[in-house]
């Protein structure tokens, strides 16, 4: 099953909004969740059009999607010590490797938007902990974690955040990177379905 697409926060959604697609793959059976998304890198390594492969991220939206009555698909205080499955990181490195595609590893921060950061935002957040910043995932994959389902993401480092020379970021630039990436993406993770 495959999105086009998703709901995010800042366009409105309520967080059950957000997530109520995950909800629907968990009940027709969904094992796995490949996620995606562009993102803003703070990681001083990090170039424009990088994939980032998410390792951890950080919750700061301003509401949970487990809020309220809890789903019986888990727990009421449900672990995220392994979020992003590590067995599915190893696989997307091996074959990074064999392909000779660039990649790299990091924490994603999801925030909610819509505004992109100030440059004391960029810093505070690499401070925090985040390699890189965005506007989504974040709820889906505590969604998908809290049902039992693994997860393995990627982000493409489509703008440049918190460094001594602050830099202009547009919606256009980051559609324009994000599609110069997709190829790269696609490839890592069309092989990682055939191989699992
Ligand atoms: N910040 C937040 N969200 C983003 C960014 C960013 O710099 N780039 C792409 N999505």
């Amino acid at each position: 099953m495959a999105m086009e697409g998703r709901f995010h926060f800042y366009e409105g959604y309520g967080m059950k909004e957000v997530t109520f697609p995950i909800r629907v793959m968990y009940e027709l059976g969904i094992t796995t969740l490949f996620v995606s998304n562009a993102s803003g890198g703070m990681n001083p390594e990090f170039r424009i059009g990088d994939l980032m492969i998410i390792t951890d991220h950080i919750n700061m939206f301003p509401e949970h999607p487990l809020r309220g009555h809890n789903f019986p698909t888990g727990p009421r205080f449900p672990d995220m010590h392994e979020a992003y499955d590590h067995k599915l990181v190893a696989l997307a490195d091996e074959i990074a490797k064999e392909k000779n595609i660039r990649v790299m590893h990091g924490v994603y921060m999801g925030v909610q938007g819509p505004t992109f950061e100030t440059p004391a935002e960029y810093r505070m957040y690499h401070k925090m902990g985040a390699d890189a910043v965005g506007m989504s995932t974040v709820p889906e994959v505590i969604v998908a974690r809290h049902s039992g389902i693994k997860v393995f993401g990627v982000s493409v480092i489509t703008d440049l955040g918190g460094f001594d020379v602050p830099v202009k970021v547009s919606h256009e630039e980051v559609q324009e990177a994000a599609n110069a990436a997709q190829p790269r993406m696609t490839e890592i993770m069309r092989e990682m379905i055939k191989r699992s």
